[in-house]
């Protein structure tokens, strides 16, 4: 009883009101702790450390070029471009993609999923959506529904765990289904989902199948031609360990026919033509790029390819297996999500009996260095399905590539001394 140090003093104001509810339960105690490395656990949001070839890459185009690719015909702009077209490449090869042009460059996750879904839907079509979805595929959708130009179906998912039935997908399309959006590892409970269950299927029905990959790009074994998934988007800045403003979305060869851009603008290219051209990928890159963030993604992509991602993904499932194993037998604390490795990615929900999860990012942060999010992870109906929705949601943990065991070790620790701290005497 009484292990942890409270000293809720030094929190500033942001944290005031978390610490003022904790402190009429606990008698206010000395932080004796006077050095804490900070444990970064934020991985799910945006990776953190990157590889240091990453912000050397980043330095060296920002002090040798500095030039904007397809801008000009002079060897800064030249290289540029190349760095850009090498960048594509290794994206392309790390998912199995047809061609480097499947792959257009976007600012995020987010700028992939709107994209894809406002290119693609015209006017009476039906979407089939999973419950488990985030914000990024919700809000385009209903904006568009609530627009009166889409109809919308959205199938739950396991509340024990937020896996997926692909069963219930495949069930849910109806002759006028146009796209099928399914997330491919829940950011709220780390569920993996079985895309090569429901791609192939829906390939076969003439459906359009968009995968969200902000949580397993980079984390977990993608090929789209395998799994028959039409479009992948995925953030630059999580599992494929780029730097923020970076993101893509890959289209199957000929979905370009069918999918508008949603920003029209120069690209360097068929300057002559007063309208958007219409090849890959410029079709999709209006604007200059960002190009110091794809120098830098590039170098992560590089990082990857040498390690493999399936080796990446051994890691994560054995840092998976260790936190489970630890937080089994913790009384209070309760994880929502799959128990099977194999099913998840290190991206972990829980909940401290007694305990709003914004006390315990709060806890976790102040006593133990530990950096951890809490509350709905933009993905509402995905607490609604977990019965997370009313309680202020989650306390999220999210693990990356350079996390180790020993991380776990203080993660589950940290944990198992809240837990304790907190449960009735
Ligand atoms: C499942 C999921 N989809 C989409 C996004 C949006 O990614 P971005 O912030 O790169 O737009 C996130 C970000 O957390 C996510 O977890």
């Amino acid at each position: 009883m009484g292990r942890i140090l409270w000293h809720f003093m030094e929190y500033h104001s942001v944290q005031a009101l978390t610490v003022a509810t904790i402190s009429t339960r606990r008698p206010q105690r000395k932080n004796t702790r006077t050095h804490m490395d900070r444990l970064y656990a934020d991985n799910a949001a945006t990776s953190f450390p990157k590889p240091p070839e990453v912000a050397r890459a980043m330095q060296d185009y920002a002090e040798q070029l500095g030039a904007s690719a397809g801008r000009g015909a002079y060897r800064e702009a030249l290289e540029t471009g190349e760095i850009l077209a090498e960048t594509r490449r290794r994206l392309a090869r790390l998912i199995h993609a047809a061609a480097p042009e499947q792959v257009v460059f976007t600012f995020n996750c987010s700028g992939a999923l709107n994209l894809a879904i406002k290119g693609l839907l015209n006017p009476g079509d039906h979407v089939v959506a999973t419950r488990m979805e985030h914000n990024s595929v919700l809000r385009p959708l209903h904006a568009l529904a609530d627009a009166g130009i889409i109809t919308v179906d959205y199938v739950s998912a396991d509340p024990a765990t937020g896996l997926v039935d692909p069963a219930g997908v495949l069930a849910a399309v109806t002759p006028r289904t146009r796209l099928v959006c399914v997330v491919h590892a829940s950011n709220v409970t780390g569920a993996l989902n079985d895309l090569g269950a429901i791609g192939p299927i829906l390939n076969k029905k003439g459906v359009v199948f968009l995968v969200d990959a902000a949580q397993t790009a980079g984390h977990v074994p993608i090929d789209v031609q395998r799994d028959g998934i039409d479009l992948l988007a995925m953030p630059g800045h999580k599992g494929l360990l780029g730097p923020l403003g970076t993101g893509a979305l890959y289209m199957r060869p000929g979905l370009e026919q069918q999918i508008r851009p949603i920003l029209e603008g120069g690209t360097g290219s068929v300057s002559e033509l007063p309208r958007q051209p219409d090849h890959l990928p410029d079709k999709y890159e209006a604007g200059s790029h960002n190009a110091i963030g794809l120098a830098g993604l590039g170098a992560a992509l590089a990082w990857i390819e040498a390690r493999t991602v399936a080796a990446l993904h051994k890691h994560g499932a054995a840092l998976s297996a260790q936190f489970l194993e630890q937080i089994d037998d913790v009384k209070g604390l309760s994880l929502l999500g799959p128990r099977d490795p194999a099913r998840r990615v290190p991206v972990f929900s829980i909940r401290v009996e007694g305990m709003d999860p914004a006390e315990v990012a709060a806890v976790l942060e102040a006593e133990f260095g530990i950096l951890a999010r809490s509350g709905l992870h933009c993905a509402p109906f995905a607490h609604e399905t977990i019965g997370t929705h009313r309680d202020g949601g989650t306390t999220r943990l999210s693990l990356g590539p350079f996390n180790t065991p020993a991380d776990v070790d203080r993660i589950a620790a940290a944990l198992r001394e809240i837990a304790a701290a907190i449960a009735p005497v």
